[in-house]
């Protein structure tokens, strides 16, 4: 003889389980889109020259340029802006969200990344803040020294 107890409490059970795992399942999802995702860069004290010669929008302040050393940032670009006569700054292209390369600056306060969105700050003070679209870490920023007797940028990576 069949216990349609024994059944219907099974049946109940698997739907609870289903539930809780496709909640779980859901809350996992929303916190991976919400987080950053992109492996971090590592810091290695290697130090790059960069002179200003050769890289003529940065004769002007507000001028920025968009470089790549192989060596350092993962390979990835990073971007040099002039924020004052004598201060300089650089940090990584690449978004802190999901890793993708950022679009160049199309003013002199921010840049923004294509994938969705997230904006972050070139402006000296918030320099590589993230202050609008996708919410994420700010951007990491290296050292950067001006030596005006030989126009010359030393970026501390
Ligand atoms: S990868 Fe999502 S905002 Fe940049």
């Amino acid at each position: 003889m069949k216990n349609n107890n024994v059944k219907r409490y099974e049946r109940r059970e698997f739907i609870k389980i289903l539930s809780i795992a496709a909640a779980s399942c859901a809350s996992t999802c929303l916190y991976a889109c919400s987080e950053s995702t992109s492996s971090p860069v590592t810091l290695t004290g290697k130090k790059i020259e960069v002179r200003l010669e050769d890289n003529a929008t940065l004769l002007t302040v507000g001028g920025s340029v968009r470089k790549t050393f192989s060596e350092v940032n993962n390979g990835r670009p990073v971007l040099i802006v002039r924020t004052s006569e004598t201060s300089f700054r650089t940090m990584t292209m690449v978004c802190t969200h999901q890793g993708t390369t950022i679009n160049n600056p199309s003013d002199n306060k921010k840049v923004i990344c294509p994938n969705h969105g997230a904006q972050f700050s070139i402006a000296e003070g918030n320099f590589g803040k993230n202050i609008g679209g996708q919410s994420t870490a700010d951007l990491q920023t290296f050292e950067t020294t001006f030596n005006p007797t030989n126009n010359t940028l030393t970026i501390t990576f």
